[in-house]
């Protein structure tokens, strides 16, 4: 019987920020398509299913490990070599944003005008500087395997500005260092990909369109116009962005570098 073109069993993985809601059911789809992958989050939050199927699964390792550190973020490319014997391919999902002041993680009063120099200069840490550091630090071990894959995640609101009219004060406002930072990673993917591709490393980026949650859906009035604004009507599951991420893992994708695959129910095609 022929291997798929899209198995992944030489594929071993490390994916920052895997516990969430989009990394979780990408690391799902990783393991079921044969890789080996280490889930390197701070805070995880697997469902239950996911908790059976990651724990206790001589594929998977699960690292805590916090992005704003290198030596974590080192130390997690670490785990993989030392579990499966090297890394082929490397995920970011992890973002964090807000005010700089521990505790203080509201959104909701991020208006351009409030938003202070040192929150503004956290959260672009948190959403571009982690996402580089992800990316520096995976260098030395994809060389080490004579190349590989690198998929970052950009955000819809990276490439088009939230529609403030379809906020209002529903709490879910995205604050202006949230797209500004993931425009920075649109083009830290451009950039790496042509300066690593000698390496044979790809660097490629996943951009989400509305993906709430299923288990902290926003406001109905809230969701039918964040629905609304997508060409298919409604906002995504988890595991219809799985996919890209595997795709882009894949050798299926040996020709392609520096893109954006947008995946947002066509927000950003109109
Ligand atoms: N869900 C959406 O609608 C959407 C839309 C556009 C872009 N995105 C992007 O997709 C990515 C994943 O989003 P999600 O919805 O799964 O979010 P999520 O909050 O469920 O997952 C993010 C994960 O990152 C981890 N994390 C946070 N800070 C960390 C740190 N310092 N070190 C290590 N891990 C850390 C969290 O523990 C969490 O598991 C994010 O980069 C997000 O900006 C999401």
């Amino acid at each position: 019987m022929s291997t798929s073109p899209f198995s992944l069993e030489d594929k071993r993985v490390v994916a920052f920020g895997g516990g969430g809601y989009l990394g979780g059911a990408t690391v799902e789809m990783l393991l079921q398509l044969g890789a080996r992958v280490v889930v390197a989050d701070l805070f995880p939050d697997y469902t239950r299913e996911q908790a059976a199927l990651f724990r206790d699964n001589p594929a998977c390792r699960l690292v805590t490990c916090d992005v704003s550190s290198t030596a974590d973020v080192r130390a997690a490319f670490g785990a993989c070599r030392e579990a499966f014997g090297g890394v082929e391919a490397v995920l970011n999902f992890a973002t964090y944003m807000g005010s700089a002041k521990a505790g203080e993680g509201n959104l909701k009063r991020f208006s351009v005008e409030e938003t202070t120099d040192e929150d503004f200069d956290h959260s672009i840490r948190g959403v571009l500087g982690s996402t580089f550091r992800v990316l520096r630090e995976a260098v030395p071990f994809l060389k080490e395997s004579g190349g590989g894959s690198v998929v970052l995640t950009s955000s819809m609101y990276g490439m088009v500005s939230p529609d403030p009219s379809i906020y209002g004060d529903s709490g879910q406002n995205s604050p202006v260092f949230y797209g500004t930072g993931k425009a920075g990673v649109l083009q830290l993917t451009r950039y790496a990909a042509a300066h690593l591709a000698q390496y044979g490393i790809r660097v490629n980026c996943v951009t989400p369109g509305p993906f709430p949650a299923q288990r902290k859906l926003p406001p109905e009035e809230f969701l039918r116009k964040l629905s609304a604004k997508t060409m298919l009507g409604r906002v995504g599951r988890a595991h219809e962005i799985a996919g890209a991420y595997c795709y882009l893992v894949s050798d299926t994708a040996s020709f392609t570098t520096g893109a954006n695959l947008v995946v947002d129910g066509g927000w950003t095609a109109w």
